[in-house]
């Protein structure tokens, strides 16, 4: 089976899946391509480094978001994907994209979902006072953030936590969790049915 990524930044969560793909955690799949839409990506080096292609589009060539989204789905469609995974991708994708993919488009949100929507999670939650929090990985769908949630990890906030301190905790969750519902996706076992999620049978 095939996945593509989609990314803006450094790509932890890519490389949780490249290693996930080697160890067998991820079974019978192989990442063809990782599309950035940022030319200083560093997880377009990490695609470089284990002999992914590596391609960048830039939203700033392409007259709207509904021209730059079709050049995407153009090049990720002629890897003829069974799953996209859109990791640290930081840019919102139109209607027409998001029905493309329904129900093999996967996101990772730092946070608790239905918490937190958005950016600048883990300081939310700070502000807010909560002692946890977390990451959710979803099904993509029109709704920010909104689409039908396979499997979170929770971690904790202590006093005095800093941002980036709960950001750590929480990413070491997301490699960890990620994989495996990917890995799920990809063998059939958890799938978008009415706009739910549904595992081996059982809606989540
Ligand atoms: C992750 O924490 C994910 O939750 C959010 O963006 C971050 C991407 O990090 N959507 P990385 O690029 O995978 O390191």
């Amino acid at each position: 089976k095939n996945i593509v990524v989609l990314i803006s930044s450094n790509g932890s969560n890519l490389q949780a899946m490249i290693d996930a793909c080697e160890s067998g955690i991820i079974k019978d799949a192989r990442i063809s391509a990782v599309l950035s839409n940022k030319a200083d990506a560093y997880g377009l080096e990490r695609a470089r480094q284990a002999g992914i292609d590596a391609l960048h589009l830039c939203a700033a060539d392409y007259a709207d978001r509904a021209a730059f989204d079709l050049a995407m789905a153009e090049r990720i469609d002629s890897y003829q994907p069974d799953l996209v995974i859109l990791a640290g991708f930081m840019r919102i994708l139109s209607g027409d994209f998001v029905r493309h993919y329904q129900g093999r488009m996967l996101n990772v949100h730092p946070s608790l979902l239905p918490k937190y929507t958005g950016l600048n999670t883990h300081q939310r939650a700070i502000d807010a006072g909560d002692d946890e929090h977390g990451t959710s990985v979803h099904f993509v769908t029109e709704e920010l953030d909104g689409g039908p949630v396979i499997l979170q990890a929770k971690v904790p906030i202590f006093a005095g936590d800093t941002a980036d301190e709960v950001m750590a905790r929480v990413q070491e969750q997301e490699h960890r969790i990620y994989p495996m519902v990917a890995n799920w996706c990809l063998q059939d076992r958890v799938v978008m049915t009415d706009g739910k999620a549904v595992l081996d049978g059982l809606p989540l």
